[in-house]
């Protein structure tokens, strides 16, 4: 195994946070505490910032942070962060919990996963943040939705994992940053680029993975599998189609698919640069930005996630890899985009999201231009059984 070198990218902040304990007396502590039974999404949250994938988050946020990152994209340091990390409960549960207290956080499964020392507790504004991180106050929005969803009070301070969540049949799919960093070392790698997704991998995601694959050593395929809406494909379903993208049209060496365990917030511009700062902690170089990173609806403009990262590019020090819209055109015969192709729209292979869920169900292939068959053939079968 070869020693992790100087050359792998800083974590976010300057340091890998690392808040796992999960020794028998940890867990036997946290048993003991008073329980705070919370969402998959808070364990979620929870899981991110222990294994340092939120570093160099130690906690979920206090009052400070929260407003910083809600008014200014940064935490009070200056640290850049774009997407408050917060622990919602309700007025009632706040009540019965002290300033100072360490209280155990219970998943949906009733499994103890770790505990938080509650430094703080404060109301925030619903609105402000729907805004400010959503942009829209709009209930129709998936993000802001949940936002209205939540308690009214968020409990900051710093957290500990007593027991790392099961990943189910993702576990071998699961590596902590510390773990794709050493992985990243042993393959050579120096650098490397971070794919972010919430669907399965058609035309348009392969070409901007391959052509950004060309410019650095290696890719990291990392599709989110945590929460998502419920008309996005399945992430069981959507893992199976990974794998067989893989073993059909990608050099072996040259990708490696780990699941990011996070919630999707649909925050458009503002989860680019959390999923960009997240993939840094991974060991990432690169990351990918494409048309609508992150978005839903029409809430976002096609390159606003692009326009706002770039704005901050430099100071977040890792390198992001801007794509334009990508397409199938029949006269090129190839993928391309507005960049590269001069021909009428009429020709090139467009298809909403909508469009295709609506043949896979159907049980129909999209056009081989639009997805591998191969994949296709998997998202069929996966959709039958959903
Ligand atoms: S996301 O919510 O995770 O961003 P998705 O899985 O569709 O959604 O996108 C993954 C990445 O591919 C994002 O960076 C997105 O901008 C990019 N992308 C998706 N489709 C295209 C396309 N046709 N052309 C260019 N980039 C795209």
């Amino acid at each position: 195994m070869t020693k992790l070198h100087h050359k792998s990218i800083n974590p976010h902040g300057g340091t890998l946070v690392n808040r796992v304990d999960d020794s028998a007396e940890q867990q036997k502590k946290a048993d003991s505490l008073q329980k705070l039974p919370v969402t998959n999404w808070t364990i979620s949250d929870l899981e991110l910032i222990a294994i340092g994938g939120f570093s160099p988050l130690t906690g979920f946020m206090g009052e400070e942070d929260y407003t910083k990152v809600v008014d200014d994209l940064r935490l009070t340091d200056g640290t850049i962060w774009s997407v408050p990390i917060t622990l919602p409960v309700t007025e009632a549960e706040a009540e019965k919990f002290d300033i100072g207290e360490e209280v155990a956080l219970i998943g949906e499964d009733g499994v103890t996963y770790g505990y938080i020392k509650v430094d703080e507790k404060f109301t925030y504004n619903k609105e402000k943040e729907a805004q400010n991180v959503y942009g829209t106050t709009e209930e129709a929005h998936p993000g802001v939705k949940k936002v209205y969803e939540k308690g009214n009070v968020y409990l900051g301070g710093p957290i500990t994992l007593t027991h790392r969540p099961s990943h189910g049949k993702f576990e071998e799919y699961y590596l902590d940053p510390a773990e794709t960093r050493q992985l990243f070392a042993d393959l050579g790698w120096n650098t490397v680029v971070g794919f972010q997704t919430r669907n399965p991998v058609h035309r348009a995601h392969e070409h901007i993975q391959k052509t950004a694959l060309e410019a650095v050593d290696g890719l990291l395929l990392n599709p989110l599998v945590g929460e998502t809406k419920s008309d996005d494909i399945p992430a069981d379903v959507r893992m199976e189609s990974y794998e067989t993208i893989l073993k059909n049209y990608y050099v072996d060496e040259r990708v490696r698919l780990v699941i990011y365990p996070a919630a999707m917030r649909y925050a458009g511009p503002r989860e680019a640069i959390l999923h960009a700062i997240v993939r840094k902690n991974y060991g990432c170089t690169h990351f990918i930005v494409g048309r609508d990173h992150a978005g839903v609806g029409d809430y976002y403009g096609t390159y606003e996630a692009q326009n706002l990262i770039s704005q901050y590019e430099a100071e977040l020090e890792i390198g992001i890899f801007k794509f334009e819209h990508a397409f199938y055109c029949e006269v090129c015969e190839n993928m391309a985009s507005a960049k590269t192709c001069p021909h009428d729209k009429e020709h090139h292979v467009h298809l909403s999201g909508t469009k295709v869920r609506e043949l896979l169900r159907n049980g129909e292939r999209p056009p081989k231009e639009f997805s591998r068959p191969e994949v296709a053939d998997v998202l069929i079968k996966g959709l039958k059984q959903n």
